[in-house]
């Protein structure tokens, strides 16, 4: 569960990087650390104590995909998009997995079970396409063998 949102602990993590707005991208990972998303009021509040606007803060949150802005399911699995996974058929696969769990990349369940993202490149480039479930990478990657790491999830 993530941590609920305080201004006065989100001063103190804008403060630990002495409130600099060339540190901006160090303070939204320690704000996912903590919240595990970037919230609106965390950005709200980044931009003021940084003295940026705010579209400058979304600006940066938006270009990163490591920076959601809203809460991720109890289970999130990653599917490769860069070049190598993409030449080995990412595309299809991901095409797959948004059919086979009705999640959109980049989306949640309703429930708030299942997150499906997108990942740049997953160090496993020689066996793509890579996915990872939770911090586990897997590669070579096919349609079933998605729908095997799906299943294994929903037995443990
Ligand atoms: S490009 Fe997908 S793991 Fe490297």
């Amino acid at each position: 569960m993530p941590a609920r949102y305080d201004r006065n602990i989100a001063t103190e993590i804008i403060n630990r990087f002495g409130a600099k707005p060339e540190m901006l991208v160090q303070i939204l990972h320690a704000f996912v650390e903590r919240y595990s998303f970037i919230a609106e009021d965390a950005i709200r509040q980044i931009a003021d104590e940084l003295n940026l606007s705010r579209a400058e803060v979304h600006g940066v949150v938006s270009f990163y995909h490591d920076f959601r802005t809203k809460p991720a399911g109890k289970r999130v699995i990653k599917i490769c998009q860069a070049e190598a996974c993409q030449a080995m058929g990412s595309r299809k696969l991901t095409a797959h997995a948004e059919k086979k769990t009705g999640v959109a990349l980049g989306g949640t369940d309703e429930d708030g079970e299942l997150t499906l993202e997108a990942v740049y490149c997953l160090g496993n480039c020689a066996c793509s396409p890579a996915v990872m479930d939770g911090d586990r990478v897997y590669g070579r990657v096919d349609a079933k063998g998605f729908d095997r790491i799906l299943a294994r999830g929903r037995r443990q």
